[in-house]
C-alpha cells in the first residue's frame, strides 16, 4: 500500500541525513570524508549528491528507526535492516560503507549503493530490491539530470556513480548511470522517453567496451541516437578526470563522441591484426554484415565508401558482399 510505501520511504531519508550528517560533521565520518577528498570530491559534490557515511556500528541506523517509531520488520523490508540467520536480531545493512543515496522520479531516496573504504570485497554493496526500488527501471540521478537531458535533448550513460558526480562537477549535468547491472529494455526506455539523443561513457576497459555494445544496440532499439564517448585504456571517467582536468574531459571525450559503427570499426579492429591478410579479410566480412544491418540507404553507402577506401578494395565488390550478408541475414 501507499502507507506501507510512504514510511519505508520516510526510512531512507532519515537514514540518508544521518549518513550525510556523520560524514560531514563528526569524527566518526572523519575517515570517510578524507577518503573522499582524497579522491578528489568536493564539499559540494558531496552535499549535492547527499553522500554519506554508514558507521562500522550493526546497530547506529537501527537505533535511530527505532527512536523515531520505524518498525523493525518494515526496515527489513525496506532493505535498511537484515537479520542475520541463526539470530532474530535486527541489525543495519550498511556497516562503515560510503554510502550514495538513489532517489526515485520524485527525487524521494529508495535505496543506496555503499562504497567499501578499503580494497576487499565487495566494492559496493546496493540495496536490495524491494517494494519501493527496482534496479531495472531506476537510474542513478536521473531526478537531478533531467532538466539537463530534456534541456539538451541528450543523456550521457555512465558506469558508476562516481563517474555521474565527477561529471556534473565538470558541467556535465546530463549524466544517469545504472545500478551495477546491465542496462535494462525499462531503463533504455525511461532514457528515451526524456531524450532523443543518447552518449554512452564506459569506461575504458575490456568490459566496459563490450557492454557499451550492448547498451548502444538496446538504446537504438528503443530509437535513440546513440554515440559512444571513449576513454583511453584503462581509465573511467572518474580518474580522467582526475587525471586530465575537466576541460578535457569534456572538449574531448563527450565532445567527441563516435557513431555507433566508427565505435564498432575501432572495437573489432583492437580485437585483430589487421597486418594479417586472414585478420583483415574477417575483418571487412564483419564490418560489412554490421554495414549490412544498417537501415539508412545513404548512412550504409557511407560507410562501404570508407572500407572500400582504407582497405583499398572496389566499392562494387564490397556492395556485392553487403548484399549477400543482408540476404543471409534475413
Ligand atoms: P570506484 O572504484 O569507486 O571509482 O567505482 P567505479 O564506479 O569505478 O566501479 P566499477 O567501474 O568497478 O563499477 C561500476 C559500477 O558497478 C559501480 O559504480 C557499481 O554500481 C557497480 N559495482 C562495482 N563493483 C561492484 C560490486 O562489488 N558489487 C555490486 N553489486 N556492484 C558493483
Ligand atoms: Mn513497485
Ligand atoms: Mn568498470
Ligand atoms: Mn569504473
Ligand atoms: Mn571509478
Amino acid at each position: 500500500s501507499g502507507k506501507k510505501h510512504e514510511s519505508k520511504i520516510l526510512g531512507h531519508e532519515l537514514a540518508a541525513k544521518f549518513y550525510h550528517h556523520l560524514l560531514t560533521t563528526t569524527e566518526q565520518g572523519k575517515a570517510a570524508y578524507d577518503y573522499l577528498l582524497d579522491r578528489g570530491f568536493t564539499q559540494d559534490m558531496i552535499s549535492a549528491f547527499q553522500i554519506g557515511y554508514a558507521p562500522d556500528n550493526p546497530a547506529a541506523l537501527k537505533a535511530l528507526l527505532e527512536k523515531r517509531g520505524f518498525q523493525e520488520s518494515e526496515m527489513e523490508e525496506a532493505g535498511l535492516l537484515l537479520r542475520k540467520e541463526s539470530s532474530w536480531e535486527y541489525m543495519d545493512r550498511f556497516r562503515n560503507r560510503v554510502m550514495f543515496p538513489i532517489m526515485n522520479n520524485q527525487g524521494r531516496v529508495i535505496a543506496f549503493g555503499g562504497r567499501a573504504l578499503q580494497e576487499g570485497q565487495p566494492k559496493y554493496l546496493n540495496s536490495p530490491e524491494t517494494p519501493i526500488f527496482h534496479k531495472n527501471e531506476t537510474l542513478y540521478a536521473l531526478h537531478k539530470a533531467r532538466p539537463a537531458i530534456r534541456k539538451e535533448n541528450k543523456a550521457i550513460l555512465f558506469e558508476g556513480y562516481a563517474d555521474v558526480i565527477s561529471a556534473w562537477n565538470a558541467g556535465v549535468n546530463n549524466g544517469v548511470a545504472t545500478l551495477g547491472t546491465a542496462l535494462s529494455a525499462r531503463q533504455a526506455k525511461i532514457i528515451r522517453r526524456n531524450a532523443e539523443q543518447a552518449i554512452i561513457c564506459y569506461d575504458g576497459d575490456k568490459a566496459g567496451q563490450e557492454a557499451a555494445l550492448r547498451s548502444a544496440e538496446l538504446l537504438e532499439q528503443e530509437g535513440c541516437q546513440v554515440q559512444v564517448a571513449l576513454l583511453p585504456e584503462g581509465s573511467d571517467p572518474d580518474d580522467f578526470i582526475k587525471i586530465h582536468g575537466k576541460d578535457k574531459f569534456v572538449n574531448e571525450i563527450i565532445k567527441a563522441p563516435f557513431t555507433l559503427m566508427s565505435f564498432k570499426m575501432q572495437k573489432l579492429k583492437k580485437e585483430k591484426n589487421l597486418q594479417h591478410e586472414g585478420d583483415r579479410l574477417q575483418y571487412i566480412e564483419e564490418i560489412v554484415g554490421e554495414i549490412s544491418k544498417i537501415s539508412k540507404a545513404v548512412e550504409r553507402d557511407h560507410y562501404l565508401r570508407q572500407v572500400a577506401d582504407e582497405f583499398d578494395l572496389s566499392l562494387e565488390a564490397l556492395k556485392q558482399e553487403q548484399h549477400r550478408l543482408f540476404r543471409a541475414n534475413k
